[in-house]
């Protein structure tokens, strides 16, 4: 029986790992999955509320890692993770996206010598003043299985001297997440409890660094949506990091009443908000990949971005933090500018099942 450990940290792993999990059931016979929360989001809005939804056995392992600086946060997590390698001595671990628990738990595990399988490798911002980006090189400069979701990170990872042998087209597992719970989501009664009309409204997130650290950026970002909310609602779950920032600089009182604030919301609920948005205004990086998929306009409010393909096949526009330019793309979406409606080659719901599969094949012959 082979033994392997798949980690989560962040809200984002949680619907990466899902249909990994779930794809591992087919192997019952062959292989054991266990699941390693680090604890790295612990609030029940960024994190159980998943769990529950995407129908995730409660994790084997639960590190309560917590907030903290960055160094003290991935320390954390390394500490408590050896203790889980030392005590299940598994075959493989399994790590996804590039959150400081992704980079924690690999260079843990590649140190005592167990295989590591990077899940959503060779995405690229090229802009090593985002952790995420550090995360994410350094993580596939060190794992033995590279799954890598888009045609740019097969083009990055051979850019770094990385062997092709090493790395799989597989698709893209967020969207396996989207594609199975597709009825589930469509069940979601979140408009009638927001009241909002389908292709009414403007949905939008803010998480970055960049973006909600400085007082000057979210200030002018929310005066973008306050603008905006004159003509249409504007939707805005507010990531913990965001709350704190929006109290900090006395900005919650200029936010206008049009602009619906509310909490992290869960999965389903979410994916219908992205789906019936007549626009998505975002700096998540998940956020670009499923509102293409779903094709449904999409500006994101960065200078980069690691998911080329959400621009060239998918609805999504980068456009900065220039606020005349921002501006000029709201304008153009709502006033109805087409964007492209193309479908993103092997985002089909089957990648968690390519991976297990190669897997097998690669690592458990
Ligand atoms: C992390 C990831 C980022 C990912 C994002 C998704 C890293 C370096 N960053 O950023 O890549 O896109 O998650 O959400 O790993 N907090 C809470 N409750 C929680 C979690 C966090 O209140 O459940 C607070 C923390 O105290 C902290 C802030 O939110 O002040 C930021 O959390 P942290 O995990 O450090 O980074 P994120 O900004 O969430």
């Amino acid at each position: 029986m082979m033994k392997v450990i798949s980690v989560v940290g962040a809200r984002p792993n949680f619907m990466k790992i899902a249909p990994i999990h779930f794809a591992w059931q087919q192997y019952r016979d062959k292989v054991t999955h266990l699941i390693c929360h680090t604890g790295q989001h612990y609030d029940e809005k960024m994190s159980k509320v998943f769990f529950d939804e995407l129908g995730l056995p409660k994790p084997d392992y639960y590190l309560g890692v917590g907030s903290g600086s960055h160094a003290v946060q991935t320390a954390q997590v390394m500490v408590e993770f050896e203790k889980v390698l030392l005590q299940e001595n598994p075959d493989l671990v399994i790590v996804v996206g590039d959150v400081n628990s992704t980079i924690a738990c690999t260079l843990v595990a590649k140190k005592m010598q167990i295989k590591v399988a990077h899940v959503e490798a060779g995405l690229r911002s090229f802009d090593r003043s985002m952790p995420e980006e550090i995360n994410r090189i350094l993580t596939d400069a060190i794992a033995d299985y590279l799954f890598v979701s888009e045609q740019s990170g097969i083009t990055n990872l051979a850019h770094e001297g990385i062997s092709d042998n090493k790395v799989f087209l597989v698709g893209n597992v967020m969207i396996d997440s989207l594609v199975s719970n597709f009825l589930k989501i469509e069940q979601s009664d979140i408009l009638a409890a927001f009241d909002l009309q389908a292709s009414k409204y403007i949905l939008t997130t803010l998480h970055r660094p960049n973006n909600v650290d400085r007082e000057d950026s979210l200030r002018s970002i929310i005066g973008i949506l306050n603008k905006y909310s004159k003509e249409y609602k504007v939707v805005f779950p507010v990531h913990p990091r965001t709350k704190s920032n929006l109290e900090t600089f006395q900005l919650a009182g200029h936010i206008s009443d049009n602009i619906i604030l509310c909490d992290p919301i869960g999965y389903s609920d979410f994916i219908w908000l992205v789906k019936n948005a007549m626009l998505i205004l975002t700096d998540s990086g998940g956020i670009q990949e499923e509102s293409s998929f779903l094709q449904v306009p999409c500006i994101t409010l960065r200078e980069n971005t690691e998911r080329p393909v959400t621009m060239e096949l998918g609805t999504n526009q980068l456009i900065g933090t220039d606020l005349k330019k921002i501006d000029k793309a709201i304008e153009e979406v709502l006033a109805g500018k087409p964007v492209h409606r193309r479908t993103i080659p092997f985002w089909d719901g089957k990648a968690a099942e390519r991976i297990c599969r190669i897997l097998v094949e690669k690592a458990f012959s």
